[in-house]
């Protein structure tokens, strides 16, 4: 069991395996994104070396982000080859959705659990246009994939966007009307690239729960007030769905905190919104042992910062968010 010096219990590792995407998000990348060749990327034999060792340390939840992690080459082989892994009790994935018509099935074949889809407006022009290339149409096609596979419950992530789609949390929200889904809504956090946009327009969770209500009447509490990993749950009246704020900068939960991140590059990041981070991927291809890395991943973890530092003005500037993966 690998515990933080606060007690915390830390057995959630989010992979991201590759900072590669097929869009360009506004609050994510700038348009003219240059990724990294493939080889300064985790291969997949080190990653599955890695998922491995962390099993060693009593890590047993396992999310693959990216970037987008479909557009990975091998994505079903490597799935599969994860979730055989002794150890892995959970296995799922953060996508957009646009490649799952097509993969859906043979991700969850090849043992995927569930799946977090990112969709910030049902209005097809408005996903063109903060996707920068997206087709609503695609990803809506995906998302009934993952659904028809079994890939449920399916929960759907909107990072919200002043002036952009804020007024599209109403609809978004409508959809827990009609299926028994998660709808949730995130408060878009700041990193390095695109600074100044994601701070000048973040929206805050009691705003969004303002507009929701205005439009669809009273929401309901769910889990007294208690996080559901971490966003907290409410429901509108009779709906078969719920809806989740994820609210990193108003109320953040730092403290019930039990993930790591692994980098597309091979970096063990402790917390999103922090810089420290320890290289496993030189050492690993300098020849360490097993033993090597479990100390390494142990002592990084007994370091994981106590929380964010936003209201401090603290940014973390060494990463953007399409390589540590969300
Ligand atoms: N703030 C909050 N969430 C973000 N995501 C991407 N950029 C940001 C940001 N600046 C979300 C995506 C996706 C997940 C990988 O991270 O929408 O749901
Ligand atoms: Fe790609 Fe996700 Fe970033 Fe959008 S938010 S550009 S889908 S990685």
């Amino acid at each position: 069991m690998a515990l933080d010096q606060f007690g915390r219990r830390i057995h959630y590792l989010r992979i991201s395996l590759t900072d590669h995407c097929n869009l360009r998000c506004i609050y994510c990348m700038p348009d003219d994104m240059s990724f990294r060749p493939g080889a300064e990327l985790l291969q997949d034999d080190e990653i599955l070396r890695l998922v491995r060792i962390f099993t060693q340390v009593g890590f047993d939840k396992f999310r693959l982000t990216g970037g987008e992690p479909t557009v990975r080459a091998h994505i079903v082989d490597l799935v599969r080859d994860i979730a055989h892994t002794p150890g892995v009790r959970t296995l799922t994935m953060t996508s957009n959705g646009t490649l799952f018509r097509r993969l859906a099935q043979p991700l969850a074949d090849a043992g995927l659990q569930r799946v977090n889809f990112s969709l910030d407006t049902l209005n097809p022009e408005k996903f063109r246009r903060l996707t920068r290339r997206g087709s609503l149409e695609e990803v809506w096609a995906g998302i009934q994939a993952a659904e028809a596979a079994g890939l449920t419950p399916i929960k759907v992530n909107a990072v919200v966007v002043r002036n952009d789609n804020e007024e599209d949390v109403i609809d978004l929200a409508r959809l827990t009307l009609t299926h028994p889904w998660q709808v949730r809504f995130i408060e878009m956090m700041p990193f390095a690239g695109i600074t100044q946009f994601q701070q000048d327009n973040n929206v805050q969770e009691i705003a969004m729960r303002d507009l929701i209500q205005a439009a669809l009447g009273p929401l309901e509490e769910l889990n007294g007030g208690e996080l559901d990993g971490e966003a907290r749950l409410y429901r509108l009246k009779n709906a078969p769905g719920t809806l989740g704020f994820i609210s990193t900068i108003s109320r953040p939960f730092c403290a019930s905190c039990s993930r790591a991140r692994l980098t597309a590059d091979g970096w063990l990041r402790m917390c999103l919104l922090r810089e420290l981070e320890v290289d496993l991927l030189t050492p690993m291809r300098a020849g360490v042992t097993d033993a090597e890395l479990r100390e390494m991943i142990v002592n990084a973890v007994w370091l994981k910062p106590w929380g964010h530092r936003l209201d401090e003005d603290a940014v973390p500037l060494n990463r953007l968010m399409s390589e540590i993966g969300g």
